[in-house]
């Protein structure tokens, strides 16, 4: 049985003090729940507090945003894996739709981290998903299967440490949602083709990411092919982050 994964994607928001702040009011009411994680994708900088205050939970994971594939060097401002690792982190965001879309992050280049991330220790969470005009031109599969063929060569082993985040690009932040049902049907293409690709398909996490709130999150949950939700917005508020964790699965 998959865990069902809550993760907040904190974007750039909430530096060291601010994150020590929100997960002193999270951790108050927290009560795990068997087969329940709660993650937390810090910025760089916060990526320690938050590692400082989950320690020694196991329900909970600190996670940083993005890494650098290259272990060490001349790339100013960039993150390598042994450093977000030595922080605290175990888990990374890769190829979010800000990074492909705002700093012109490519295949390739998503490739690249996945590779350092599993060669280094950390969980990469892949993000994936099509853009307004892309699902509008009916390539909403097509798009996600270019963005996990990444993923091509990687043994079983790999793939199986893989999560991925299906994300819509016109659902983050805009208040819109896929259905639970659209998104689902995305959800089984994409574990249809982690399989391909030789991953144990049925033993890897697939998140639905993009405007989850309270009020929706147990619809998406909800659904078998959906095991857990990125949330953006609504993970920097405790309460309403709170009511998303405790989103009832039936
Ligand atoms: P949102 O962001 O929940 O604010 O739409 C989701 C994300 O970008 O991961």
């Amino acid at each position: 049985m998959r865990p069902l994964v809550f993760a907040g994607n904190w974007k750039m928001h909430l530096g060291p003090e601010g994150a020590r702040g929100f997960l002193t009011r999270y951790l108050a009411g927290h009560e795990p729940v068997q087969g329940r994680e709660v993650w937390f994708f810090a910025p760089a900088v916060s990526v320690a507090a938050v590692a400082a205050q989950v320690a020694g939970r196991a329900d909970l994971r600190a996670g940083i945003q993005n890494v650098h594939w290259e272990a060490k060097g001349a790339f100013t401002g960039e993150t390598s894996v042994a450093m977000a690792r030595e922080a605290g982190a175990t888990a990374t965001l890769v190829g979010h739709s800000e990074r492909r879309h705002v700093f012109g992050e490519t295949d390739q280049e998503t490739g690249l981290k996945v590779r350092a991330a599993l060669a280094g220790g950390l969980i990469p969470m892949l993000c994936v998903g099509e853009t307004l005009a892309e699902r509008e031109a009916g390539a909403t599969l097509a798009v996600v299967r270019r963005q996990l063929d990444v993923l091509a060569g990687l043994d079983a082993a790999e793939l199986g440490r893989m999560r991925i985040a299906y994300e819509p690009v016109w659902a983050i932040g805009t208040g819109k949602n896929a259905t639970p049902e659209d998104a689902a049907e995305v959800h089984g293409a994409i574990r249809g083709r982690l399989g391909e690709l030789g991953a144990p398909a049925d033993r890897v996490s697939i998140l639905y990411g993009g405007s989850v709130k309270p009020d929706n999150a147990a619809a998406l949950v909800a659904e078998t092919e959906i095991d857990g939700v990125l949330v953006g917005g609504a993970s920097l508020d405790p309460e309403s982050w709170r009511a998303i964790v405790r989103a009832d699965r039936d």
